[in-house]
């Protein structure tokens, strides 16, 4: 008899279906109308994450771009300019909102890797002066989706922090994969947020929940970003449902990120004697594999889609970059199936 495989899909820990667990907890979930007096579910998931994260209070969004963008908006003014990592996820693939919604100039600064410097964070930040615009905000990324899933140090968050500190200015982390970066460092998730005024973090990537993000802070910024979120229509009713599924995510789905940790291991020493492929293992922190496409080996495109035809589906980052996602719904027969198709199409390109 014939059995249908599964497509191995390596695109994203945004890719995973909700646990039985989640389903039920979902379906189950005592739920009211959060805009009107409240929804106990939701309430319920904004406190925990709050605990977790070492903040005041968090508020539940639909997504980790609304997060962001809520936080931008909470802290600033039109005309105002803020700094943010230059690869970072709030400058690259969030199509300009920083400008579209909340009239913001923005300043760039450290490169791939995934950091910046105290340094040149220095030589950026505006003086008081009524021609420049003012520095109101300083966004870092945790982990890093660009640098594939790398650790900012906290040596250097602290070194950054100090610098903003003593010119007043807030910081906010988009803390998407924040989990991932407490789970490989053992360092827990309040001290990672405590150089931060509002911090980020999906509950829809690798923590498994379907759909949701939280934005924590304290006292009148989450004031704002109440103000900001209502204003964005991200506001929801019965949102209980979903928050189930965060707090299910959030309760469970840290237990799963050390097995996605070890398998993007498996996978990138694997790789690093294919010819044609570029990989560096010693820059793999998390659950993502960065793999460069060199000479000889077709661009990423056409790459994705011989991949495809092989059952195997990973996403493109840059014309010759690959970006390879452990997550909970792949382990070790879809990456075997991952390597073999990456093993077939660099054989196959050697051959001409
Ligand atoms: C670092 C980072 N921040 C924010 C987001 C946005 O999350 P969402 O897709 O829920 O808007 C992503 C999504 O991939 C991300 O990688």
């Amino acid at each position: 008899m014939q059995t249908t495989q599964r497509i191995a899909d390596f695109r994203s820990d945004t890719v995973t279906q909700p646990t039985p667990a989640m389903r039920q907890a979902m379906a189950q979930a005592e739920v009211g109308d959060d805009v009107l007096d409240g929804d106990p579910s939701v309430a319920r998931l904004e406190r925990l994450a709050a605990d977790w994260l070492g903040k005041e209070g968090a508020l539940f969004v639909p997504s980790g771009t609304m997060a962001n963008q809520i936080a931008l908006g909470a802290h600033t003014r039109p005309g105002d300019e803020i700094v943010v990592q230059r690869f970072a996820h709030v400058t690259t693939f969030e199509a300009g909102s920083a400008g579209a919604l909340h009239g913001l100039q923005t300043m760039t600064l450290g490169g791939l890797e995934g950091s910046m410097s105290a340094e040149d964070l220095v030589g950026v930040l505006r003086p008081n002066f009524i021609h420049c615009p003012k520095t109101a905000l300083i966004c870092m990324e945790q982990t890093h989706n660009m640098a594939g899933g790398r650790i900012v140090p906290l040596a250097s968050v602290e070194a950054i922090a100090e610098v903003a500190q003593g010119a007043g200015i807030p910081m906010h982390l988009d803390g998407a994969r924040l989990a991932n970066a407490v789970v490989r460092t053992g360092i827990d998730a309040r001290t990672w947020c405590r150089p931060f005024a509002s911090v980020s973090l999906c509950l829809s990537k690798g923590l498994g929940a379907p759909v949701g993000s939280v934005l924590a802070g304290h006292g009148a910024f989450l004031e704002r970003a109440r103000l900001v979120r209502k204003r964005l229509g991200g506001w929801m009713r019965q949102a209980g449902h979903l928050a189930e599924a965060g707090r299910l995510a959030l309760e469970e789905g840290l237990a799963h990120l050390e097995q996605d940790h070890a398998l993007a291991q498996s996978i990138v020493h694997s790789l690093a004697d294919v010819a044609g492929l570029e990989v560096e293992p010693e820059l793999v922190e998390t659950n993502m594999v960065m793999v460069g496409l060199g000479p000889g080996l077709p661009a990423a495109q056409a790459a994705i889609e011989r991949l495809a035809g092989a059952g195997v589906r990973v996403s493109g980052m840059g014309p010759r970059r690959l970006r390879i996602v452990t997550h909970r719904d792949v382990g070790p027969l879809e990456a075997e199936r991952l390597l073999a198709a990456l093993r077939a199409l660099a054989r196959e390109c050697a051959a001409g």
